[in-house]
C-alpha cells in the first residue's frame, strides 16, 4: 500500500498542460529490491533515470476517482544506480477537464494529482521509502495541452521550466491495487490510401475504424508544425466528416524539434479511420511515416468464428473491432465524440458477446466494482459508470441500463463459473432489485422515473431517440427479469430467496394483469392515458421481451411468437427494435420455432439490417441502423457514432445458436451443443478457450450431407442436440457426425 505518501499537484493551475514531477535520490547501500507504486487523479507516465517504467498507457485507468483509484506497482530494482532521478509526467486524462455530460470537474479537484511511493530494500535488510510530498520539483513539459475530447499539443521546442515545489492536496479517496487489465498498445496499421478530397483536404485512410492514435515518425525543420484531425467516415462527396464528433475537437498539434521526432498523444485517444493533415510542413507526404495504433485493455482473445458467408465474417470482424474500440478500461458507448462514457445499458446488451470474444473477467470486475461503489443507499444504480455528472451523488437509474447490475454479474458467472465473484456482486444485485421494488410500491409495476426505453428503435417518432415500446412496460419487464436473475444467483450461493420468489410472482401477475389481457398484448403508448377507446399498441420489442423474459404464459407463447413474426413481415421483413429489443430478437424467434425467420433477419442486406452497413464499407458497428442512409446522407449529426458496439450483441446468437455453443454449467464445464446448420451459408465454425481447454464446433454441407465436427477438452461434457434427433451426451475428444 502507498504509505505516508501525499497526493501532490503543480504549484499553479497549468490548465490543460502536462506537468512533470521530479525528485533525486541516492542509494547508499546495495539494493536488493525496489518497488514503486504510483497512482494519479489523471494519467501518469513514470521514469527512473530517464527510462520509462512499465509499458502500459493511460495509467492508472478510469475508476470512480472520488471513491477509489487503482495504483500501479512496478519492480524497478534493475533501473537503479547510486544517484537516481524519478520523474512522473501527469496529465488530466479522464479525471479533470471536459469529460462527462455537463461536467467539467467532477472529482472535486481542478488539477490533476499524483501519488507515489518507492520502497527500497537493501541487501543488509534495511529499508527506505521515498514518497510524494512537497519536496518534489514541478516542471512544465513539452505537452502544452491535453484534453480527452479535444486532443493534444506536443511542442518539441518548448523548454521545460521549473514551476516550483509541489503542493500537497487534501484530496481523499481509496487507493486500491490494480484490479482491471492494463491498457496497452496493440495492432499497428499502415495507411492504405492517401486521399485528396474534393474540398482539397489531404487525408490518410487506415482502412479500419479503431480507437487509439496515429504515430508520426518525422524529421524536419525545427519549429515546423503538424496538425492532424480524426474522422470515422467521409461524407457522400468524399470529404472529411467530423460533425458526428459533436464538440470533441480531436486535434493533435505537433511542433518539430529539428531532430528525429516520434509524435503521438499520450494523455488522450481518438476514434477514427481517417486522418486529415490540416497542416503539414512538407510538400511530399510519405505514408510510411504514419501508423495507426489500436489501444485497448489487455484482455486475451478466447472466441473465434468463421462461416461460408463473407459478409457475416465481416460483421464478426466489425463486432470484434467494436469491442476493442470500446473496451479501453471502461465499457464505453463509443470512442470518438464528446461522450466515451461507461453507459450501463450498452454494456449489459453487449456483455454476453464480449465474454465469448475475450476473457473480460478482470475488465468487468473492475467496472462492476465502481458500479457497486456508486450504488446509492436506496439501491439506485446509475446509467453511467463511472458517474461523471456535475454532482456525483446525482445517480440516474434507468431501466435496461441499471439492470446491468444484475445481468452482467450473472453472465460473468455463466461464462467463467466464479462463484466467489458472484457472491461479491450479490449485495449490489439485491439492492438494485430492492430499489425497483420500492419504486413500484404495492402495484409491483415500475411506472415512474425517466428512462431511455428501446433506445434508437426505428418504430418511434422519427424525431425522437426513444422507440415506441412504452417505457413503463419495459421497466416492469426488466424488474421481473432482474428479480429472476437475483433468484438464480441466490440459489447458486445458498441464499434464502423465497421472499424474492414471492416478489417475482407478484410482478408477473401484475404484469400479466396490466399488459397481457386474454393471452394477448395489451399496451397503450407512453404518452396516452389508458382508456377504452385507445388502440392497442404492438411493437416487436414488446413481444421480444415478453417471450425472452418469460412474461407471457406458456400457453400464449406460440401466439406471441407468431405475432412477432407477423410484425416483422408487416415491417417489410425487418427488425425495428432498438438497444433493448435487438439483442433478444433472434433468440426470441429461434427459441420459439422460427430459426428460419431469425436467419432471414441476420442475412438481410437492405436497410435496416446488420449487413446493410457492411455493404456501405463499415469496419465497426454503427450506433444507428441507418447511420448512412441509402442516398449517402447521414442519419443525424448528434447521435451517429460509427463505432458503437450495442448491435454487435447479435454475435451471442451467431455463436450460441447458429454454431450452437452455449454453457450449460457455468464456465462451460458442461456445454450445450445445438447447431442450426443452414445450407445457404455452407459452413460455420466456432471455437472458445475455456479454463478446461478449447471447445470447437463446426458444421458444413458436403454432397447431400451435413457434417458436424466437435472437439471437447478434458473435463468437459456436452449435451448434443442435432436437428430432429434425440439428445446425446459426449465426453472429451473429437467427435464426428454425418447426417
Ligand atoms: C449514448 C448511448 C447511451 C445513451 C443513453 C447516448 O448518448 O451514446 O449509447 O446508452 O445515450 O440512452
Amino acid at each position: 500500500m502507498i504509505k505516508n505518501a501525499s497526493w501532490i499537484k503543480a504549484p499553479i493551475d497549468t490548465d490543460a498542460a502536462v506537468v512533470k514531477f521530479h525528485r533525486d535520490f541516492c542509494c547508499e547501500k546495495h539494493v536488493k529490491k525496489c518497488v514503486v507504486q504510483v497512482s494519479a487523479i489523471g494519467i501518469f507516465y513514470a521514469y527512473i533515470n530517464g527510462k520509462r517504467i512499465g509499458n502500459d498507457v493511460f495509467a492508472p485507468g478510469w475508476t470512480s476517482y472520488g471513491k477509489r483509484v487503482q495504483y500501479r506497482e512496478y519492480d524497478i530494482t534493475d533501473f537503479l544506480c547510486d544517484d537516481n532521478t524519478v520523474e512522473i509526467e501527469l496529465g488530466r486524462g479522464w479525471a479533470v477537464g471536459s469529460v462527462g455530460l455537463t461536467n467539467p470537474y467532477p472529482y472535486q479537484t481542478k488539477q490533476a494529482l499524483v501519488i507515489a511511493n518507492l520502497h527500497i530494500t537493501y541487501t543488509d535488510g534495511a529499508e527506505d521509502y521515498l514518497f510524494t510530498d512537497d519536496t518534489w520539483d514541478v516542471y512544465t513539459s513539452k505537452v502544452t495541452f491535453s484534453e480527452m475530447y479535444h486532443g493534444e499539443t506536443v511542442d518539441m521546442t518548448a523548454s521545460e521550466k521549473l514551476l516550483g515545489k509541489a503542493k500537497v492536496s487534501d484530496f481523499e479517496t481509496k487507493l486500491i491495487p490494480t484490479v482491471g487489465e492494463l491498457i496497452v498498445e496493440h495492432e499497428r496499421l499502415s495507411p492504405c490510401g492517401l486521399i485528396h478530397t474534393p474540398e482539397g483536404e489531404v487525408v490518410l485512410d487506415f482502412g479500419q475504424n479503431l480507437t487509439g492514435y496515429v504515430e508520426i515518425k518525422i524529421r524536419g525543420d525545427r519549429g515546423g508544425k503538424i496538425v492532424v484531425h480524426y474522422a470515422e467516415v467521409l461524407d457522400s462527396d468524399g470529404n472529411f466528416y467530423t460533425d458526428n464528433m459533436r464538440s470533441a475537437r480531436n486535434e493533435n498539434v505537433y511542433i518539430l524539434s529539428g531532430e528525429n521526432d516520434v509524435f503521438k498523444p499520450r494523455f488522450c485517444f481518438q476514434g477514427f479511420r481517417y486522418v486529415r493533415l490540416a497542416e503539414y510542413p512538407f510538400e511530399e507526404i510519405d505514408p510510411g511515416c504514419f501508423s495507426a495504433i489500436a489501444v485497448y485493455s489487455n484482455m486475451k482473445r478466447t472466441g473465434d468464428f468463421s462461416c461460408g458467408n463473407e459478409k457475416i465474417n465481416q460483421l464478426y470482424r466489425n463486432i470484434l473491432w467494436g469491442q476493442k474500440s470500446n473496451f479501453l478500461d471502461v465499457p464505453t458507448d463509443c470512442p470518438q465524440r464528446d461522450e466515451r462514457l461507461g453507459w450501463t445499458g450498452d454494456a449489459q446488451v453487449f456483455a454476453p458477446t464480449a465474454m465469448i470474444n475475450y476473457d473480460v473477467k478482470r475488465f468487468f470486475t473492475k467496472w462492476l466494482g465502481d458500479m457497486a461503489e456508486e450504488q446509492r443507499d436506496d439501491g439506485a444504480i446509475g446509467d453511467i459508470v463511472p458517474n461523471c455528472r456535475r454532482n456525483l451523488e446525482d445517480i440516474h437509474p434507468a431501466t435496461g441500463w441499471s439492470d446491468a447490475a444484475c445481468i452482467i454479474p450473472w453472465e460473468l458467472y455463466l461464462a467463467y463459473g466464479d462463484k466467489a465473484l458472484l457472491r461479491e456482486h450479490y449485495p449490489m444485485m439485491k439492492n438494485w432489485v430492492e430499489y425497483m421494488r420500492k419504486e413500484s410500491g404495492c402495484k409491483y409495476l415500475w411506472t415512474s422515473g425517466e428512462h431511455y426505453g428501446d433506445w434508437l428503435a426505428l418504430d418511434g417518432n422519427p424525431d425522437e431517440y426513444k422507440g415506441l415500446t412504452p417505457t413503463h412496460f419495459i421497466a416492469s419487464a426488466f424488474f421481473a427479469h432482474s428479480t429472476s436473475i437475483l433468484i438464480k444467483a441466490g440459489k447458486v450461493l445458498g441464499e434464502e430467496v423465497s421472499e424474492y420468489e414471492k416478489l417475482y410472482e407478484k410482478i408477473i401477475s401484475a404484469f400479466r394483469a396490466e399488459y397481457l389481457k386474454d393471452g394477448k398484448l395489451h399496451l397503450v403508448s407512453d404518452n396516452r392515458k389508458n382508456g377504452d377507446d385507445e388502440p392497442i399498441l404492438e411493437t416487436q420489442t414488446a413481444y421480444v421481451l415478453a417471450l425472452r423474459f418469460g412474461l407471457c404464459e406458456e400457453k400464449d407463447r406460440a401466439y406471441f411468437a407468431k405475432r412477432l413474426v407477423e410484425l416483422i413481415a408487416e415491417n417489410g421483413g425487418c427488425n425495428t427494435c432498438g438497444f433493448l429489443g435487438t439483442p433478444h430478437i433472434l433468440h426470441a424467434l429461434s427459441e420459439n420455432g422460427y430459426t428460419d425467420v431469425a436467419y432471414r433477419l441476420l442475412l438481410r442486406e437492405e436497410s435496416p439490417s446488420w449487413l446493410y452497413p457492411i455493404n456501405h464499407g463499415a469496419t465497426t458497428m454503427w450506433e444507428h441502423w441507418n447511420g448512412i442512409k441509402e442516398d449517402g446522407s447521414f442519419w443525424s449529426a448528434d447521435m451517429n457514432s460509427f463505432n458503437h458496439y450495442a448491435y454487435g450483441a447479435v454475435f451471442d446468437w451467431i455463436f450460441g445458436v447458429a454454431v450452437g455453443i452455449k454453457p450449460i454449467k457455468p464456465g462451460y464445464k458442461e456445454v450445450g451443443i445445438v447447431p442450426h446448420p443452414l445450407e445457404e451459408i455452407g459452413f460455420a465454425e466456432g471455437r472458445i478457450k475455456t479454463s478446461y481447454g478449447e471447445i470447437g464446433v463446426k458444421w458444413y454441407y458436403e454432397n447431400a450431407y451435413v457434417c458436424y465436427d466437435i472437439e471437447l477438452p478434458e473435463g468437459v461434457t456436452a449435451r448434443l442436440d442435432l436437428p430432429g434427433e434425440d439428445a446425446l451426451t459426449l465426453g472429451s475428444g473429437r467427435h464426428r457426425f454425418v447426417r
